[in-house]
């Protein structure tokens, strides 16, 4: 077990997807800090195996797996991988996605554009669910997805990210209802700017991108992706019992009217 861990996850097993990056990384190196082995999933397979590797520099647990979230059988192959490798599955954080290329009003949105980043930042929680939960129903757990500061109010230009965040704070609720008598919790997070890779494509990596963007939260910083990982382990921990269905907003102040 990691020096560091609470021990909060020791003897569980957890899946992250989009775990090569940003907020995944940091959650699947909290899984493992709290005890948890970790499947790291990725469309990229690089980023992927250097996250299980920091595990493994922790004194974790980890398997590298290539998943595209996109793909039924890339989806089971990950998980019945995780599950060979570790026995069981108890916690999940559907978390791979994409920011839109350009801002476009939604007349003007396009097509392929749409498919793509609804395929990607939906459906994509979607199947992952559709397979963790199986696996996860053996003996309970809990599962965090994430949306987006867009899931909770309109994004100016970005219909079908807006969209898709929006669904995922749906899905994340009809799935809580399906389960909560069965003893999987279905969440999710909401978080606001956060310093990431993705963060640093949109605002360009410039002073003034960031400058904009930091110029829209309320706390006068970006998020960082362990501020993220911090709620999705609480999410996932015996503390949060009784929370079913809920989109939990870290963000900070961004969404606040
Ligand atoms: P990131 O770009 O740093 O990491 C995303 C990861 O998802 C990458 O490793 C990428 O390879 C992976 N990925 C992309 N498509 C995939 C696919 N089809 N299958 C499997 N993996 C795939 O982004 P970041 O910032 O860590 O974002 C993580 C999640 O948080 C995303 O869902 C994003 O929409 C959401 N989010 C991020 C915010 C931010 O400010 N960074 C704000 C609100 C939400």
């Amino acid at each position: 077990m990691p020096t560091q861990s609470n021990g909060n996850f020791v003897g569980k097993v957890a899946f992250v997807t989009g775990a090569a990056s940003g907020i995944g990384r940091a959650t699947a190196l909290a899984f493992a800090r709290e005890g948890a082995n970790v499947g790291v999933a990725d469309v990229s397979e690089p980023g992927n195996q250097a996250t299980a590797r920091m595990i493994e520099e922790l004194g974790g647990r980890a398997i590298a797996v290539q998943c595209d979230v996109t793909r039924t059988e890339d989806v089971k192959a990950a998980l019945d991988k995780t599950v060979e490798a570790f026995g069981r599955l108890d916690l999940a954080f559907n978390n791979a996605g994409i920011e839109p290329k350009k801002a476009a009003p939604t007349a003007e949105y396009d097509e392929e554009e749409w498919n793509r980043i609804i395929d990607i930042d939906l459906r994509g929680v979607f199947l992952c669910m559709k397979h963790e939960i199986p696996l996860i129903l053996k003996q309970g757990g809990a599962i965090v997805n994430t949306s987006s500061g867009a899931g909770i109010i309109g994004i100016k230009g970005s219909p079908a990210y807006t969209a898709a965040k929006h669904g995922v704070i749906g899905l994340t609720k009809a799935a809580a209802l399906d389960y909560a008598a069965q003893n999987i919790r279905v969440n999710a997070v909401c978080p606001g700017y956060i310093d990431t890779p993705m963060m640093g494509r949109f605002t360009g990596d410039t002073d003034e991108g960031r400058a904009k963007v930091i110029s829209e939260e309320p706390v006068g910083r970006m998020g960082k992706p362990e501020e993220i990982a911090a709620a999705v382990i609480w999410l996932c921990s015996d503390a949060a019992a009784f929370m079913i269905g809920h989109a939990m907003v870290i963000d900070g102040g961004q969404t606040v009217q």
